[in-house]
C-alpha cells in the first residue's frame, strides 16, 4: 500500500479506536406538569424545540434501517458492537421523544396532522428514491447534524432556560448522539466510503432536515391559540442565543464535513458526553 494510503489508514484507525462502544439506557422522563411554553416561557424557542421532537422518533426509525441494510457486510466487530448499541439508543431516543407528543396534544396542538404529512413524504415518498448507499450517507451527515446541535447543548448555556425535564431529555439525547456520533459514519466508509455519495448525502440531508424542522416548527406556532405573530417576534428578540447565530455556528460544522478528510472524531468531545452523563449518574446504564 502506498505510504499515503497507509497514513490515512493508520489515521483513521487511531481515530476509530477514540470512540468507545456507546452505551445502551432506557430512560423514564418525569414529564408531568410541562408548562405550555417549557423553554423560558419563550413561544419562538419552545416550538422550534418542540418541532425537533416530532421529527426525531420516525427519523431515527430511518436512520436505524439505513445502517441495518448493512450490517452484514461490516467485518470490523467492534464497529459491529457499536451498530448495535447506535440501534439500542436511537431506538431509546425515539421512544422518549414521542412520549412528548402526548403532552403537545394534551395542550391542544394538533401534531397528527404533521406527523401524518412528514411520514407520507419523508418515508414513502423520499426514502424508496434513494439507494441504500444514499440513505446511509444521508444518516451520516444526519447523525453530524445531531452531533453538532449535541456539541452545543453540552458546551453553551443555550439549554438553561427550558424546563428542567425537557432541558434532562434534550442533554440526555446530546450526550448520547455524541457517543455514537461515528457510528453510521464509519459503516459509510466501510461498505462504500465514495467522496461524492457522501457529499450528496450531507446536501440532501441538510435540505430535508432544515425544511422539515422549518415546517413543523411553524405547524405548531400556527396551532398554537396563545402565540400571535406578535408574541413569536417579541420572543424572537428575546432569545439570549438568537437562532440565526446558532444557524452559522452549525453552517461552519457542515462545511467541515465537507472536507475530503473529515472524521467525525476529528472533534475529540467524548469526554464532554462522559462528563455530563456522570453529573446525572448515567454514565453507565
Ligand atoms: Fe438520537
Ligand atoms: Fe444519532
Amino acid at each position: 500500500m502506498p505510504l499515503d494510503g497507509l497514513n490515512r489508514r493508520n489515521k483513521r484507525d487511531a481515530q476509530k479506536a477514540r470512540r468507545p462502544i456507546p452505551t445502551v439506557r432506557r430512560m423514564d422522563f418525569d414529564f408531568d406538569d410541562i408548562p405550555k411554553h417549557w423553554f423560558g416561557n419563550n413561544a419562538f424557542a419552545t416550538h422550534v424545540s418542540n418541532g425537533l421532537h416530532l421529527l426525531f422518533p420516525d427519523g431515527e426509525r430511518f436512520f436505524v434501517r439505513s445502517v441495518r441494510h448493512y450490517l452484514g457486510q461490516i467485518q470490523d466487530p467492534a464497529l459491529r458492537d457499536s451498530v448495535e448499541a447506535f440501534f439500542g439508543q436511537e431506538g431509546s431516543h425515539a421512544r422518549e421523544h414521542q412520549r412528548t407528543f402526548e403532552i403537545l396534544k394534551s395542550q391542544g396542538l394538533d401534531v397528527d396532522k404533521f406527523l401524518a404529512a412528514y411520514r407520507r413524504f419523508a418515508f414513502e415518498w423520499l426514502e424508496p428514491k434513494f439507494p441504500p448507499s444514499m440513505r446511509l450517507a444521508v444518516t451520516a451527515a444526519a447523525e453530524h447534524f445531531t452531533a453538532t446541535f449535541a456539541h452545543g447543548g453540552l458546551t453553551t448555556s443555550d439549554l438553561d432556560d427550558a424546563h428542567p425535564a425537557m432541558r434532562a431529555l434534550l442533554l440526555w439525547h446530546a450526550a448520547e448522539e455524541v457517543e455514537h456520533k461515528s457510528v453510521a459514519y464509519d459503516v459509510f466508509m466501510e461498505v462504500d466510503g465514495r467522496y461524492s455519495v457522501r457529499a450528496f448525502g450531507m446536501i440532501a440531508a441538510f435540505l430535508v432536515i432544515s425544511g422539515l424542522w422549518t415546517v413543523s416548527a411553524l405547524s405548531l406556532m400556527r396551532d398554537d391559540p396563545d402565540v400571535s405573530v406578535a408574541r413569536l417576534v417579541k420572543d424572537y428578540r428575546g432569545m439570549e442565543v438568537p437562532g440565526n447565530v446558532g444557524s452559522f455556528r452549525m453552517l461552519g460544522m457542515l462545511v467541515d464535513y465537507l472536507a475530503p478528510g473529515f472524521h467525525p472524531d476529528q472533534l475529540d468531545d467524548y469526554q464532554i458526553a462522559r462528563d455530563y452523563l456522570a453529573s446525572v449518574g448515567r454514565l453507565e446504564a
